[in-house]
C-alpha cells in the first residue's frame, strides 16, 4: 500500500557488519508488497529452498564454461561490428567518435538477451525502441529508496511514485508484448520438437526461455506471466546497466589518475592493469544505494547494530568501502594498487555477498578478475586507440543527488580510424 508511512531504515555502514549482514540467515530478502511491481517474481526477492533451486537453473546459464561461451560467441563479434561502424563514421580528421554508454549498451543487451533467449537480430533492429522502454524502467530504481525511506511520502511524493509505478507497469507490459511472448513460443515449438524427436539435443539452445519451456521451474509456469517477464527484464537490467557503469567509470577514473602518474597510461591495453583499476571503481561506484534487508528475527550484527524483528535495514555497500578501518587512510582514494584487506576481495561487497551474491559475477569479472566483460569491453576500446573527445565532455545522467551513485548518460569519445 503506497498510502502507509514507511517503516524507519536501519543504517548498516562499517565494512565487516555489512558483509555480516548480507550473509546473515535471520535478514531476508522479501520485502513488502511496495516493491511487488518493482522487482516481484526475480530471483532478488525469493529466500530458502525456491531461491536455491532458481539459483541452480540459472547457474547453468554461466558456470561450466557458459561465461566464456558467451564472450567469444556474443561479446567479442558484438564489439567487433560496433567498433568497425564507429570507424566507418570516421570523420576527414581521421578520427572515429562514439559513445562509450550507447556503445556498452547495445554490445552488452545483445549478450544478455542471448542468455535469455530472445531474438538478437530482432532485437538489434528494435534496439532503440528497447532502450526507450529501459529508460523507463531504469528510471524507477530512484524511487526504490523513497518506497523503503525513513520518511513518509508527502502527498505530492507519493503521487509521483503512483505515477512512476504505472509507467513501469506500461513499459513491462510493452516489454512483454513485443519481445517475451513471441520468444516463449517459440522456444515452446522448438521443445515440442525436440520431444517429438525432430530435433536433438545438441540444436536446444541453452537459454533461460528454453529453461521456462522445459518446465525447468514450476514456479515460471505458476502464473503464466508475471515471474518470468519480471525475471526477463531484470535480466537486461541487471545484466547491462550495472557493466556499463563500470565500464566509463573506469575509463573516467583512470583519466584522472593518469594526470598524476603518466607512466600508468602505458598499462591501459594490460588486462591486471585494468582489471585492479575496474575493481577499484566497482569499490567507489556502487551498483545501488543500499541492499535493503527484513529481519526475521531479532538480529544484533558484531560490532552492535540491532535490527529487532520486522525492521527493513539499509546494508550501505558504498560506505562501507570507504570504511577507514577496512580500507586503510586512503579508503575514499581511486588506487589501482591498492591491496585488499585480508579476506576481502578487490571489488568489496560490490556482487553483494552470501546466498543473494551477484550471479553475473563470472560474467562482469571472469574467473580470475583478467577475462570478464568489463576488461574485455575496456582493452578493446583502449586498443581501438579510445582517449576522451577533448569538444565533447561526459555528462551524467539527471536526477541522482549523491555524486557516488550518479551514472554516465554519454560518455563520448575518439578512436582511430583504422583498426
Ligand atoms: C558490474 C557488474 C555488476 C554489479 C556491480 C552487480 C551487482 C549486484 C549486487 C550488489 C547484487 C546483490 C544484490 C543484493 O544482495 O540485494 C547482484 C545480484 C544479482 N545480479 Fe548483479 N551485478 C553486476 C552484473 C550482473 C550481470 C552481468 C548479471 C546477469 C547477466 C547480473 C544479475 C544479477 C542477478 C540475477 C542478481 C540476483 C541474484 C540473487 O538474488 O540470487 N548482475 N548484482
Amino acid at each position: 500500500m503506497i498510502g502507509t508511512a514507511a517503516p524507519e531504515l536501519i543504517e548498516v555502514t562499517r565494512f565487516a557488519e555489512v558483509a555480516e549482514a548480507l550473509r546473515h540467515p535471520k535478514l531476508a530478502v522479501t520485502l513488502d508488497e511496495r516493491s511487488v511491481p518493482v522487482r516481484g517474481g526475480t530471483v532478488l526477492r525469493i529466500d530458502g529452498e525456491a531461491h536455491t533451486k532458481r539459483r541452480r537453473l540459472f547457474n547453468r546459464l554461466v558456470f561450466r564454461g557458459g561465461h566464456q561461451r558467451l564472450r567469444a560467441d556474443v561479446l567479442r563479434p558484438a564489439i567487433d561490428r560496433e567498433l568497425a561502424a564507429a570507424r566507418a563514421r570516421a570523420s576527414a580528421d581521421g578520427r572515429g567518435r562514439l559513445d562509450v554508454v550507447a556503445f556498452c549498451y547495445r554490445v552488452l543487451t545483445e549478450l544478455v538477451a542471448t542468455m535469455i533467449g530472445l531474438d538478437r537480430a530482432q532485437m538489434r533492429t528494435d534496439i532503440e525502441e528497447l532502450f526507450r522502454l529501459q529508460a523507463e524502467l531504469d528510471a524507477f530504481p530512484r524511487f526504490k529508496t523513497q518506497l523503503l525511506g525513513a520518511a513518509p511520502l508527502d502527498t505530492d511524493g507519493e503521487a509521483r511514485v503512483e505515477e512512476a509505478l504505472a509507467r513501469l507497469r506500461v513499459a513491462k507490459d510493452a516489454f512483454s508484448d513485443r519481445w517475451v511472448r513471441p520468444a516463449l513460443a517459440a522456444r515452446r515449438e522448438l521443445m515440442r520438437r525436440h520431444q517429438a524427436g525432430e530435433i536433438g539435443d545438441d540444436e536446444m539452445p541453452s537459454d533461460l526461455l528454453t529453461m521456462v519451456a522445459a518446465h525447468a521451474d514450476p514456479a515460471f509456469e505458476a502464473d503464466p506471466d508475471l515471474p518470468v517477464r519480471h525475471a526477463v527484464i531484470d535480466f537486461l537490467h541487471a545484466g547491462t546497466g550495472t557493466s556499463v557503469g563500470a565500464v566509463a567509470h573506469t575509463a573516467n577514473e583512470l583519466e584522472r589518475w593518469w594526470r598524476d602518474h603518466p607512466v600508468d597510461r602505458e598499462r591501459r591495453t594490460d588486462a591486471a592493469f585494468l582489471s585492479a583499476a575496474v575493481y577499484e571503481t566497482l569499490r567507489l561506484h556502487a551498483a545501488n544505494p543500499a541492499e535493503i534487508r527484513r529481519a526475521t528475527e531479532d538480529v544484533t550484527l558484531s560490532a552492535g547494530t540491532r535490527i529487532p524483528a520486522g525492521r527493513f535495514a539499509a546494508l550501505r555497500t558504498g560506505m562501507a568501502h570507504r570504511d577507514r578501518d577496512a580500507w586503510g587512510p586512503n579508503a575514499e582514494a581511486f588506487d589501482p594498487r591498492r591491496v585488499p584487506p585480508p579476506g576481502a576481495a578487490g571489488y568489496g561487497l560490490a556482487f553483494g555477498a552470501g546466498a543473494h551474491m551477484c550471479y553475473g559475477l563470472p560474467l562482469a569479472v571472469g574467473d580470475d578478475g583478467v577475462d570478464g566483460n568489463i576488461v574485455l569491453l575496456l582493452r578493446s576500446l583502449y586498443e581501438a586507440g579510445m582517449e576522451r573527445d577533448p569538444d565533447d565532455a561526459p555528462v551524467y545522467r539527471p536526477g541522482v543527488a549523491h555524486a557516488d551513485l550518479r551514472n554516465f548518460e554519454r560518455y563520448p569519445v575518439l578512436i582511430r580510424a583504422t583498426a
